[in-house]
This record gives C-alpha cells, structure tokens and sequence, in this order.
C-alpha cells in the first residue's frame, strides 16, 4: 500500500473534483422532520433492479436533521432553465425562504416534487452509511416523472453551465 500524498490535502481533492461536470438536482424531503431541500451533485445511479440511486449529504448542512428524520426524499433533475433554483437551494436563500421560489407537487412519499424537472426521482431512504463528512443515501426508487428532453444543467469549473438537448457536436451517435 503506497503511503499517503502529503500534497492530497482536502483543498487540493476539492480543486480537483471541479474538472468533474455534474448533473444538478435538487434533493427534498417532507415528514415528521419537517420540509428541507439543497442542491446535489453527488447523487449517482446504484441499481434498476430494484431502481435504486445514492445521494451524499453534507451532515453539518441546514437541511440535514430534516432528511435524518424522514424516511423518504425525492431527486428532482434540473434543466437549464432551472439555474435561478439551483443557486437559491445551494445556499442562495435561507432554508426557510427556498421552497416559496417555485410551485411543487408530491408523488408517493410526500417530498416536495418540481414539476419541469428533466426526471423526478420519489424514493424511500433504505440505508444509511457515514463517510468523512457526509451520510450516503441508498434510495429505492418507488415513482418517478420524466419531463420533455431538454437543455441540461450542469456544474463544473464552480460554475454551472449548460447542455444543449441538440448538440450538434457529439462525439459519437447511436443508430
Ligand atoms: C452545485 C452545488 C452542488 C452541491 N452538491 C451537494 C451535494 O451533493 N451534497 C450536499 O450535501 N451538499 C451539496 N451542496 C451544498 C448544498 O446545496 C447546501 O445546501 C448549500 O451549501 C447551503 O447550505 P445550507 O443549506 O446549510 O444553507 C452543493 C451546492 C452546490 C452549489
């Protein structure tokens, strides 16, 4: 096992997760904890079988005791047009302020649901596991919506940028 790089200080990981584009979601709850909501980009695909994603949470965040007390959340994928949300739930409003930016509906667990959304992710929290500063979130999938294909969001370089649904320069097709 090499020994650790003196160089791989928290900072130096952080600059260098910001060459890494990411889908942008806003990640809710609603329940016994109460009503919260932040913007992910550590949420990831586990399983289809059963449809199973994770989303990493930040344990020191104001939305945390919500999300530890609930049992259920929702994944809400954002388009381009969703940009003025994704600031107001990354810390752009207080918590209190954020959910009155939009209107939301509710699918099965009650999380807050953004209609517009790319894809809607309603999912029950099945595990719970510790890493560094964070609680990973294992979520079954128990209903989702998909809305009409359009420009993405993305977030790279501390900046979000945009993905065109035509992208005209597409490194590859499929037939
Ligand atoms: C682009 C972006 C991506 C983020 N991704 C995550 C994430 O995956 N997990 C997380 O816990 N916080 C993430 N955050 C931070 C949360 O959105 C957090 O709510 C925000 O820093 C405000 O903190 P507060 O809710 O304590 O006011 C992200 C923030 C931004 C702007």
């Amino acid at each position: 096992m090499p020994t650790s790089d003196p160089a791989l200080t928290a900072p130096a990981y952080r600059e260098a997760m910001t060459r890494v584009a990411s889908a942008v979601h806003l990640v809710t709850t609603d329940g016994p904890g109460g009503r919260a909501g932040f913007t992910a980009t550590a949420v990831c695909s586990v399983s289809d079988a059963p449809p199973t994603l994770l989303v990493c949470l930040n344990r020191s965040g104001s939305a945390y005791p919500a999300f530890r007390d609930n049992d259920g959340l929702c994944v809400n994928t954002l388009s381009a047009e969703h940009a003025p949300l994704a600031e107001a739930f990354g810390g752009g409003l207080p918590p209190g302020e954020r959910f009155a930016a939009a209107r939301w509906e509710r699918l099965v667990t009650g999380a807050p649901v953004l209609p517009g959304a790319l894809a809607a992710f309603d999912c029950r929290i099945v595990g719970r596991n510790r890493a560094g500063t964070h609680e990973v979130l294992i979520c079954e999938v128990l209903a989702l919506t998909r809305a009409e294909p359009a420009d993405g969001l993305l977030y790279a370089g501390r900046r979000y940028r945009v993905l065109p649904e035509q992208d005209a320069e597409a490194l590859s097709r499929t037939a």
